[in-house]
């Protein structure tokens, strides 16, 4: 039993050295490269290299978590007065703003070289006009107004998945 004890601390105490030995000669290379690093949106941290998330995919997350932050506080609204009328118009706010918006970013921030692009770009424009339509437009149908805006918003939102879409099966890199 002891022995036992004795083989597994050892083996405990081989890993965690070789793995301090592995750092440490992580840092001494970082101190001796000095030249300026290819990627400069990489961060060197103790656990490797981090990418900061830029222009497209930081332009979806942030307005994501914008959408998600106005979806929420309209639910919290509508609990409130007990009144759901427009829960449909909450939930596709949460579904299309918050969960499609993030999944955009996220694929950009996973795949580069498809988010520098004019086509990337002109896909987020156009998600952002269709929600930005048709939120208020779905509000506005359900309140009896009329449909018209929510029928624009619609149309361009599956027009942004269709160019995400066809943006997703073009780009030939592999994700990461
Ligand atoms: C603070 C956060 C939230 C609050 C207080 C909230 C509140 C509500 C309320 C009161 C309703 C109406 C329920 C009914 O009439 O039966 C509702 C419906 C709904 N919410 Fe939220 N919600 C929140 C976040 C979210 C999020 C993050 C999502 C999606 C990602 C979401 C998706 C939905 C959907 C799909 C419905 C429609 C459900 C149905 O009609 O069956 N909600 N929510
Ligand atoms: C062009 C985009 C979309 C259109 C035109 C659309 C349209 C609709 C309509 C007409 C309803 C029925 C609403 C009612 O009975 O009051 C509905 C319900 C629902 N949709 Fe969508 N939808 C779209 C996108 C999405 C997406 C992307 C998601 C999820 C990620 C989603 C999830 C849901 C859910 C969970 C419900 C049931 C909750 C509710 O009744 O509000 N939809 N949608």
């Amino acid at each position: 039993m002891r022995g036992l004890a004795i083989i597994g601390m050892d083996w405990c105490l081989r890993r965690l050295s070789s793995q301090t030995a592995r750092v440490a000669q992580r840092h001494a290379t970082d101190r001796l490269d000095d030249r300026p690093q290819p990627e400069k949106h990489h961060h060197q941290t103790i656990i490797g290299k981090v990418r900061i998330m830029r222009g497209l995919a930081y332009f979806c997350i942030v307005s994501a978590a914008g959408y998600a932050l106005a979806g929420m506080g309209f639910g919290i609204v509508m609990a409130a007065s007990h009144d759901h009328t427009l829960s449909t118009a909450h939930a596709h706010l949460n579904l299309l703003g918050w969960v499609s918006m993030a999944i955009y970013g996220l694929y950009y921030h996973a795949v580069p070289s498809a988010a520098d692009t004019r086509f990337a770009r002109v896909h987020v424009a156009v998600a952002t006009l269709g929600i930005w339509i048709m939120i208020p437009g779905v509000a506005m149908a359900v309140l009896g107004m009329t449909e018209g805006l929510a029928i624009l918003g619609s149309l361009l939102t599956i027009l942004g998945m269709l160019l995400f879409a066809a943006r997703v099966a073009t780009a030939r890199q592999a994700i990461a």
